[in-house]
């Protein structure tokens, strides 16, 4: 062969490759609302920035006439690439190469660039799209995917992972997804499940589509698997992309410092007039957040999840920091099962990855009631508690109103090693509410005086005066300074700017027992 046929050669190999499953299934991805494999990278990935690997691996099968159905590049795409300039792995499933299902090879194509990132110090992203174990292989599917799974987590905490299930997601295939830092779903054309309708109708009897059983809102609303539940697959890679823009590289690395024109020195009026003067009235803490960090640069993670605790990333300074606040228009901003989860998932990734946190207070206690005890309110709450006193990054507290009980100490309190702790004039920082602190000190004088509901209120008043403010806690040293709203955020900007050089460690370990 001549240096022209061969060009010839593997110019052709790569067209066949970049053709994967044929017009006929392309055009059947497309009609579903979907994009390809590659269409998908193209949209996520720098112009030109995409290096493919692997492009001529085949499956190594002959059982069910594998033999003479073999793909170039076997229903997986993978490289890496830049997004906004910086480095990023990714494998990018095809679903119209056997449905997207992973194969032996399949699975050592995808392991090969996650050891690959892990090498490198750069984010692994994961486009899943696949019927799950390749059934004609049988056990060597299973042990790939078994690979995927270690990988996965021997990554966790090392490299960033990143997830957007953009089409069927099931069996033990979800465990990959669920291992990494975030999950994207696309909103009617994906699902995960671990067992499909089929399965469910069986066993339990239950009718239930697979939009009804594992669809994005179901994962981004209900069980809190997905992070984001996106409007079409666009929607979905713009919000990967905005995601990574707050993350830094690897666990070694600095989130990354965007240009800030928003002033540092910008005060704002309002917020001395956002926490109504009725301390049972709601207000939004989102309108707090967004007044308080670089314009518009608040992106909420689990939206949709556990509404009590708002969760995401922002940046102030134009440094990126982790927010967690509680959210008083929600159920009163109350501790539960899943907010604490929640909150204590987001954490750990910041504390992960370098991420300072800053975390607003306004929460009245944990939830009451058998559905929450018997549920194990004390297990998931013990998680939010052991995630902030492990975390090492800068920790900043503002307390806006309600700082009661334990979840006074849970929420990055200085006992659990907080940073800074301000708090707002409107703070109250207690045990527990007035009245029923009230209630329970003075229940002999209440039951015996002549007008108990007159004595009660009273009562409810001297403590409100005495301990439903923020001054007994700075009096200890508590709260480092009682700051006037409007000044929140140069405050904030001072000391995360300050905290830059901090180091704190926890003793050697092999590692904790976070209560599972
Ligand atoms: C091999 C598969 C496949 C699979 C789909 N295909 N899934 N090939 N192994 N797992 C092939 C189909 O044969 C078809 O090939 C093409 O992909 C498209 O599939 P369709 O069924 O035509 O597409 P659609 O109607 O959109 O349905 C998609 C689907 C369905 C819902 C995913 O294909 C399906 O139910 N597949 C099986 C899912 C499954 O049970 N997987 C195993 C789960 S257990 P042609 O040539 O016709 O285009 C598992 C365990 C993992 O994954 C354990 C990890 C620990």
């Amino acid at each position: 062969m001549s240096l022209e046929e061969k060009l010839n050669h593997l110019e052709r190999m790569r067209s066949e490759a970049r053709r994967g499953g044929g017009e006929k299934r392309i055009e059947a991805q497309h009609k579903k609302g979907k994009l390809t494999a590659r269409e998908r990278i193209e949209l996520l990935v720098d112009p030109n920035s995409f290096e493919e690997f692997d492009m001529f691996v085949t499956h190594r099968s002959s059982d069910f006439g594998l033999a003479e159905h073999k793909v170039l590049g076997d229903g997986v795409v993978t490289g890496c690439a830049k997004i906004n300039g910086r480095p990023v792995y990714i494998f990018s499933q095809d679903f119209t190469v056997f449905g997207g299902s992973l194969s032996e090879a399949h699975a050592e194509k995808v392991c090969k660039i996650m050891k690959m990132a892990m090498n490198a110090g750069a984010p692994i992203i994961g486009l899943n799209d696949s019927g799950g174990a390749r059934i004609q292989e049988g056990v060597v599917s299973l042990g790939g995917y078994a690979d995927i799974f270690l990988l996965n987590t021997l990554a966790s905490g090392v490299v960033p992972q990143i997830s957007a299930v953009l089409g069927p997601c099931a069996g033990g295939a979800v465990y990959s997804p669920a291992i990494t830092d975030f999950v994207l779903m696309t909103k009617r054309t994906s699902y995960m499940f671990v067992t499909g309708p089929n399965v469910v109708k069986t066993v339990t009897h239950e009718n239930v589509t697979s939009e009804e059983l594992g669809g994005a809102e179901v994962h981004a609303g209900k069980s809190g698997v997905a992070h984001f539940a996106c409007e079409n697959e666009a929607d979905t890679i713009s919000k990967l992309k905005r995601l990574l823009s707050y993350i830094p590289q690897n666990n070694c690395e600095d989130p990354p410092f965007a240009e800030c024109t928003d002033p540092l020195d910008r005060e704002d009026e309002e917020l001395n007039h956002l926490v109504p003067e009725n301390p049972n009235k709601p207000y939004d803490i989102k309108d707090i957040i967004n007044r308080v960090v670089d314009a518009g640069s608040f992106m909420e993670v689990h939206e949709d999840f556990a509404g009590n605790i708002v969760v995401g990333f922002a940046r102030i300074g134009g440094r990126s920091i982790g927010v967690i606040a509680n959210q008083p228009a929600v159920l009163a901003g109350v501790l539960d099962i899943n907010s604490s989860t929640k909150g204590a998932r987001f954490i750990r990734f910041c504390d992960a990855f370098n991420i300072p946190l800053l975390t607003f207070e306004d929460v009245p206690g944990f939830m009451p009631g058998t559905d929450q005890e018997h549920g194990g309110i004390i297990r998931n709450g013990a998680k939010l508690l052991y995630a902030y006193c492990e975390a090492t990054v800068p920790k900043v507290t503002v307390i806006t109103r309600k700082a009661y009980g334990g979840a006074y100490d849970v929420m990055s309190s200085k006992h659990v090693r907080g940073d800074i702790n301000y708090a707002w004039p409107t703070a109250e920082i207690a045990v527990m509410g007035p009245k029923g602190a009230a209630e329970i000190i003075f229940k002999k004088d209440i039951a015996e005086s002549e007008d108990p509901e007159a004595e009660l209120a009273q009562r409810t008043d001297d403590y409100r005066e005495k301990f439903a403010n923020p001054y007994s806690a700075a009096a200890r040293g508590y709260v480092d300074d009682i700051i006037e709203p409007k000044t929140t955020r140069p405050r904030l900007v001072r000391v995360f700017e300050m905290l830059e050089t901090k180091k704190d460690t926890m003793p050697a370990k092999k590692h904790g027992n976070i209560p599972l």
